[in-house]
């Protein structure tokens, strides 16, 4: 599910040229890691990318990654949202063309493991139509997800209630599932009662036209209040438990940390992958490093750990780069440090100059952003700051948003 356009706002300034599910992380799109997880399942029919952003900006995408793995990879756009599982219900005949007996659904935002095949293992040994993975969180973070309770001996899912105001549990819903055919059933059910209750209220009662303007459209349903809330307690519904990372991505401070994730995950998963800075003529390496071939780094640059460094950049002699996500078509000239940051595409740092942050992910301005085409120019030291596309920053700025 990689959603569309107008979900992305907290991702700005870093969503406006590329979509969110787009951005790179461990310089791989983030939609790249739910796939790889489906292409190490035996037996996979076909993956679909469903959302409501323009086929084009995926289209180039698509076909690249059918090509790199061999797995059949299509772009469905709905012509508006449907909400998470009437999305998929939207697509169902798609979806079912290869009668397939299992469907994963996987929210793109999210980075984990995927442990596909011990989720399948464990729904195929319960009986019901889904099972959901699930992890156990602080106390304090579990209101930001769906909450659940889930029976502790056969893992069927009790009790289900999305993103409380009141403490209902610490396990919470990953997004992502494994489901039979049949959940189409269940979206279905959610679309006609509603279709049921629409038309009750045009023929009724004088509330009509104020409730009516307060529901959803029918062909709008969302999988965790629509389906999982009612579905709990019913034995339809199991979980899995992952012991394994997992982290929501909904701002660009969550893509380093999860860039990370993904950054060591690639020692076992694809270790050709890192950069291991063998060699005379090669930089520095520190940690977990991924570097696009074609990028041109000095030998005397110092990098790591955690750094991504996408197709086509420059960097210079002295730089030093710390925890940060470098796009395509960037320029680190001398001496410059980067840490605790992402540089937008085509953007340039002048010498001897800083774009730094403490590395607070969670906070707004726990890193620094560089939006598209920003130019710092030479001995200028940017902390804890957001800077929009196309901005040139000739003065030092510190905790600031430059529009
Ligand atoms: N195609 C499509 N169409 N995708 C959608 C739509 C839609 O209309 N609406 C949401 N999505 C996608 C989003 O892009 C995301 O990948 C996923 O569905 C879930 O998005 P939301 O419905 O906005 O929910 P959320 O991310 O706030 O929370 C969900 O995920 C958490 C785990 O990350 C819930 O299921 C929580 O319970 C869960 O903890």
């Amino acid at each position: 599910m990689v959603g569309g356009p107008t979900k992305g706002t907290e991702f700005r300034p870093v969503s406006f040229n590329t979509p969110k599910p787009l951005f790179p992380l461990a310089g791989q799109p983030m939609v790249h890691h739910p796939i790889s997880a489906c292409k190490r399942m035996p037996n996979l029919a076909q993956v679909f990318l469903i959302g409501f952003y323009e086929d084009r900006e995926f289209a180039l995408y698509v076909s690249s990654i059918s090509n790199e793995l061999k797995v059949p990879v299509r772009y469905l756009k709905e012509d508006k949202p449907h909400g998470s599982a009437g999305a998929l219900y939207y697509f169902r005949d798609l979806i079912m063309e290869d009668a397939p007996s299992h469907i994963f659904l996987l929210n793109c935002d999210v980075c984990c493991s995927f442990p596909l095949p011990d989720m399948l293992e464990a729904h195929r040994g319960s009986g019901g139509i889904g099972t959901l993975l699930v992890i156990k969180v602080s106390a304090e973070s579990a209101n930001k997800f769906g909450e659940l309770v889930a029976d502790p001996i056969t893992k069927e899912l009790l009790h289900y209630t999305e993103k409380p105001e009141t403490f209902v549990s610490d396990l919470i819903n990953c997004g992502v599932y494994v489901f039979t055919p049949k959940i189409f059933g269940a979206i279905q059910e959610v679309s006609t009662h509603r279709e049921d209750r629409a038309n009750l209220r045009q023929v009724s009662s004088f509330e009509a036209l104020q409730s009516a303007t307060r529901s959803l459209p029918t062909d709008f349903v969302r999988l965790d209040q629509d389906i999982l809330s009612p579905l709990a307690g019913k034995k339809q519904l199991y979980t899995y438990e992952t012991m394994d990372f997992w982290e929501q991505i909904k701002t660009p401070g969550m893509s380093l940390k999860c860039s990370a994730l993904y950054l060591s995950q690639f020692r076992f998963t694809s270790p050709h992958l890192l950069a291991s800075g063998d060699g005379s003529k090669s930089a520095t390496i520190i940690g977990d490093v991924y570097v696009h071939p074609s990028a041109k780094i000095h030998p005397t640059a110092k990098i790591g750990p955690n750094v991504s460094i996408s197709a086509n950049v420059r960097i210079a002699a002295g730089v030093r780069l710390i925890s940060c996500i470098i796009l395509d078509d960037v320029e680190i000239k001398e001496n410059a440090v980067v840490m605790h940051a992402i540089v937008g595409r085509k953007s340039s740092i002048g010498r001897w100059s800083r774009a730094q942050a403490e590395g607070d992910y969670n906070a707004k301005l726990g890193i620094t952003i560089l939006g598209e085409a920003v130019t710092v120019e030479d001995e200028v030291v940017v902390t804890n700051s957001i800077v929009l596309p196309n901005k040139t920053l000739n003065v030092s700025v510190q905790e600031d948003i430059i529009l």
